[in-house]
C-alpha cells in the first residue's frame, strides 16, 4: 500500500506527519512512501532531506490517490472530497467536538482514524500524539513565559546583589504540566503545582517540584477512574478558589494546563486574581484552545493587563518547536503503523477488537464508529484488595542475641576503661554523648535544610573561639600569637556561616 503525507493545509501550521526518519520506518514496514513536495519545509524537513533518505517527492495528487493518507489536522472538506472511497485517512481529528466532521468522513467511505484519541493506557503510550504534542507544549510554555518575563528564573548571589529565584506555579500536573514544571524547575525557579487528581502528587514532587493541598473534605473525592480529572463540584471550585488567588498572587509565572476532556477550559484565575498580580508576572495559558484558564485570556493572544500582567493564550506551542514535535508526531504513527501491520508485508489490518484500534476508529465502511466504548484505565492507587493475602508472621528475634551483643559491649568497656589513661573516661562519655545529640539534632531537620544546618553546626568552633580568648594575654608570645590568630579564624568562621544561611533562607522567604 502506498502512504501519503501531504503538505498541511491550516494557514500557519509547521508540522509535518512524517520526516525523513520517520518515513524510513514506514518503508521498513512494506509500504511506499511519498511526500508532497514543501509538505516538510517549516520543520526543517526539505524535499531533499526526503530524497536524500530515498523517500519519494511528489505532487498532491500523488499525495491524496495513496491508499493511505497521513496528516497533521483534521482533513477540509475540500480535502475529504479528494479522497477515494476505501481511503484510510490518518491524523488527529477531536472526533468528540467534531460530529459533522465524523459525519462527512462517513459520507465519503473512507476508514478514518483520529490520532488524538488513542486511549490512555500503557500500551498505547507510544502512539499517544497528545502526550507528545502536550510534553513539548509544556517545555514551550515555560520558555514564552520566561521570554516575557524579562527576568532569569535561577536564584543568584552576585558582587552586583542578590537574584531570588523566580516562582512558577503550574496549574494541572497531566502530561503539559509535568513538562512545564520539570522546564521550570531545571531552569532553576521554585515551583509549586496544583491538580485535581491528588495522585500526581508523587509525580510533582519527584520532579522536585512542591505540590499544592487544599484541606477540604470537598476535595477528597477528586481521584481519577480514567486518568483524567472529573468536572469540579460547586464545593471544590469553592475550595480552591482562595487557594488559586493566594498562589497565583504569589508567583512569577502561572502555566495554566487544566483540562477536562470534552468541556471548555475550567475558569480557574479570576479578573480579580490577576489585578492582585504583581507588574511583570507572566500567565501561560495552556486551555486557551478550549476557552482558557483564565477570565482574561484571549484564544492566540498576547494580552498586557492594566496593572503589567502578560497573558499567552498561544495555541501552537507544540508547532513552535515544529522540528522536535513532526520527529514525535511521525514516530507515534510509525507505532501505530506497527501495530496494525503485523506481517510488516505493507498491508494495514484494521483490527477493531484491538482496544487502541477501536478507539481511534471514528469511521469506517459508510458508518460513524464514535464514541468508543469507555476504557477503564487509572492512575489512582488500586483499591485494596477484597481479601487480605495472609502473610506469615515474622518469627520474633531470639532474645538471647540481645543479651550476649549488650554483655560484649559491657565487658570491652570495662577492658577499655581498666588500661586506658585517666583522661579516657571523661572523653568517651562527651564523645557519647555527642553522638546521640548529634544523631537526635540532624535526624529532626529537614533534608532541604542540611546545608544550611552545616553553617550552623560550624558555630560548634565557637569552643575554639573561647580557648584563643582564655590564651590571648599569655606572657609567652608565641602562644599570645596563636591564640589571637585562632579567634580570628574561628570569629570568621561563625559570622560567615551565620550570614551564608541567613542569604540562603531569604531566598526560599515568600514575600
Ligand atoms: N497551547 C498549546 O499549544 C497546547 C498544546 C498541547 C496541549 N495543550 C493544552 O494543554 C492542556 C493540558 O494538556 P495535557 O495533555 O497535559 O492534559 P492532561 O489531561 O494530561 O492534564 C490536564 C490536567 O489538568 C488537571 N485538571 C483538570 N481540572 C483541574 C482543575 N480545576 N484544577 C487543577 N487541575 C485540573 C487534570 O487532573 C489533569 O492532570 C490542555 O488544555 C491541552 O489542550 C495546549
Amino acid at each position: 500500500m502506498r502512504i501519503g503525507i501531504p503538505r498541511e493545509s491550516r494557514p500557519g501550521e509547521t508540522l509535518v506527519a512524517a520526516t525523513s526518519t520517520t518515513a524510513v520506518q514506514l518503508q521498513k514496514l512494506g509500504y511506499d512512501v511519498v511526500v508532497e513536495s514543501g509538505a516538510g519545509v517549516a520543520s526543517a524537513q526539505p524535499d531533499e532531506a526526503f530524497t536524500a533518505a530515498d523517500v519519494s517527492v511528489g505532487g498532491a495528487d500523488d499525495v491524496w490517490s495513496s491508499d493511505i493518507v497521513v496528516k497533521v489536522n483534521a482533513p477540509t472538506p475540500e480535502e475529504i472530497a479528494r479522497l477515494r472511497p476505501g481511503t484510510v485517512v490518518i491524523s488527529m481529528m477531536a472526533p468528540a467536538r467534531s460530529p459533522e466532521l465524523v459525519e462527512a468522513l462517513a459520507a465519503a467511505g473512507v476508514t478514518a482514524l483520529a490520532m488524538d484519541a488513542v486511549p490512555r493506557i500503557s500500551r498505547a503510550q507510544s502512539m499517544d500524539v497528545l502526550s507528545s504534542m502536550a510534553n513539548v507544549a509544556g517545555y514551550r510554555a515555560v520558555i514564552e513565559g520566561a521570554h516575557a518575563f524579562g527576568r532569569q528564573f535561577t536564584g543568584q548571589v552576585t558582587a552586583a546583589g542578590k537574584v531570588p529565584p523566580a516562582k512558577v506555579f503550574v496549574v494541572g500536573a497531566g502530561v503539559a504540566g509535568l513538562a512545564a514544571l520539570g522546564a521550570a524547575g531545571s531552569m532553576g525557579a521554585i515551583v509549586r503545582a496544583f491538580d485535581v487528581r491528588p495522585e500526581v502528587a508523587e509525580q510533582v514532587e519527584s520532579m522536585g517540584a512542591e505540590f499544592v493541598t487544599v484541606n477540604d473534605p470537598a476535595m477528597e473525592a477528586a481521584a481519577s477512574s480514567d486518568g483524567y480529572a472529573k468536572e469540579m463540584t460547586a464545593e471544590q471550585v469553592a475550595a480552591t478558589a482562595a487557594m488559586y488567588d493566594e498562589e497565583a498572587r504569589g508567583a512569577d509565572i502561572v502555566v495554566t494546563t487544566a483540562l477536562i476532556p470534552g468541556r471548555p477550559a475550567p475558569k480557574l484565575v479570576t479578573a480579580e486574581t490577576i489585578a492582585g498580580m504583581r507588574t511583570g508576572s507572566v500567565i501561560v495559558d495552556m486551555a486557551a484552545a478550549n476557552g482558557g484558564n483564565t477570565e482574561l485570556t484571549r484564544t492566540d493572544e498576547v494580552v498586557v493587563t492594566d496593572n503589567g500582567v502578560t497573558i499567552i493564550g498561544y495555541t501552537d506551542l507544540a508547532g513552535r518547536l515544529a522540528a522536535q514535535t513532526s520527529q514525535l508526531y511521525g514516530t507515534n504513527i510509525v507505532n501505530l503503523l506497527k501495530l496494525m501491520t503485523p506481517e510488516k508485508d505493507g498491508v494495514l489490518a484494521l483490527d477493531l477488537d484491538d482496544v487502541i484500534v477501536r478507539g481511534i476508529t471514528v469511521a469506517h465502511d459508510g458508518s460513524t464508529l464514535w464514541p468508543p466504548p469507555p476504557v477503564q484505565v487509572s492512575a489512582a492507587p488500586a483499591a485494596p484488595a477484597a481479601l487480605p493475602i495472609p502473610v506469615a508472621p515474622k518469627p520474633p528475634p531470639d532474645p538471647r542475641r540481645k543479651v550476649f551483643a549488650g554483655g560484649l559491649v559491657a565487658v570491652l568497656f570495662v577492658l577499655a576503661a581498666t588500661y586506658s589513661p585517666a583522661d579516657f573516661l571523661g572523653h568517651f562519655t562527651v564523645f557519647t554523648l555527642a553522638v546521640f545529640v548529634g544523631y537526635y539534632v540532624i535526624s529532626n531537620v529537614a533534608h532541604a535544610l542540611h546545608t544550611p544546618l552545616m553553617s550552623e553546626t560550624n558555630a560548634i568552633s565557637g569552643i575554639i573561639l573561647v580557648g584563643g580568648i582564655l590564651q590571648v594575654g599569655s606572657t609567652n608570645p608565641a602562644i599570645a600569637i596563636m591564640a589571637t590568630l585562632a579567634v580570628l579564624v574561628a570569629s570568621i568562621n561563625i559570622f560567615g556561616g551565620f550570614l551564608v544561611t541567613l542569604r540562603m533562607l531569604e531566598m526560599f522567604r515568600k514575600d
